[in-house]
């Protein structure tokens, strides 16, 4: 999908401490926001956010792979297991992973349902669940609407919808259950998303959100900021053939918000017992909320 806007941008690291480049004097605040370490018009960050994934959806799994060192699939499934997928039995069991790109997380949580479905001697259908993946960039639906076509064939419990978090095209209280994996803090309005969520969640419907945190334990921190802002790009260099969107993803986890502030938040939308588990010393957390 062509991103709305096309726009510069850049940011650097020197000697080891970052520069960060705004644009045209503008300050973070109402009408502006982060894109990485720079500082664009809050109209402007969806594009580019856009761009990044329309240039990587082709190599997005892989480079997941080398970028977490296999490490996403385990936090992957931690999510899905505290989500513990059950299929409906007087009517189907509703789920939305949010941001689902290429279908990682769905996946999982179709799989975790044909296994419980199987044990009971059944077959999952739509009676029994339907998983919508939501995302805003077509390239990155398009992998997975493939993946899904070659695992589960071309009738499956799965929906892909293309839209921004911002504004769901779904009906208030028509979900049983929200995800959203590595998705958040690349949405310009994470307060607009997150009442969104609240909104299409039934009464007793749970939100999980995994997300990367901005590592500040002391002295894995520098190894982890070694690793992420020369590692990373130089990975996406040679094997995405582009370093930029690379030090965008990981400059971003950097400027997202710290897991209180970010349960905070959840609190604030509607959210009753907003909690969170760091993973792997904190490098992620998966943030858990109920709409009771
Ligand atoms: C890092 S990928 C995560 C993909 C997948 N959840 C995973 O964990 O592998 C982030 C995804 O967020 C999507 N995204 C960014 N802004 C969005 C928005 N406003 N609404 C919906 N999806 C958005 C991107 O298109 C991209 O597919």
């Amino acid at each position: 999908m062509a991103p709305a806007v096309r726009i510069q941008y850049r940011s650097a690291i020197v000697g080891g401490d970052r520069m960060v480049m705004t644009r045209g004097g503008l300050a973070e605040g109402a009408d502006a926001t982060h894109f990485g370490f720079s500082t664009v018009p809050l109209g402007d960050k969806q594009g580019l956010v856009d761009e990044v994934f329309h240039k990587v959806a082709g190599r997005y799994d892989l480079m997941n792979d080398m970028m977490s060192g296999g490490l996403h699939r385990l936090w992957k499934n931690e999510l899905v297991s505290m989500l513990d997928p059950r299929p409906g039995e007087r009517r189907a069991w509703r789920h939305l992973d949010v941001a689902g790109g290429t279908g990682d997380v769905a996946f999982r949580i179709v799989d975790a349902l044909e296994r419980r479905v199987r044990r009971r001697g059944g077959r999952l259908d739509r009676a029994a669940a339907e998983v919508t993946i939501l995302d805003i960039n077509g390239d990155m639906l398009g992998v997975g609407r493939e993946r899904a076509v070659k695992r589960y064939g071309a009738d499956s419990v799965l929906d892909f919808v293309q839209a921004n978090a911002e504004s769901l095209p779904l009906e208030a209280a028509s979900l049983d259950s929200i995800t959203i994996a590595f998705g958040i803090r690349n949405v310009p309005r994470i307060d607009a998303a997150l009442g969104e969520f609240y909104r299409a969640l039934r009464r007793g419907g749970r939100f999980l959100c995994l997300e990367f945190a901005p590592m500040d334990t002391p002295g894995l921190d520098r190894v982890y900021e070694a690793f992420s802002f020369h590692v990373i790009p130089r990975i996406g260099q040679i094997v995405a053939g582009d370093a930029e969107p690379y030090r965008y993803l990981v400059e971003s986890i950097q400027r997202f918000p710290r897991p209180e502030a970010f349960a905070a938040m959840i609190a604030r939308a509607g959210f009753q017992r907003a909690s969170f588990k760091p993973l792997t010393g904190g490098i992620v957390n998966i943030h858990s909320g109920w709409k009771l």
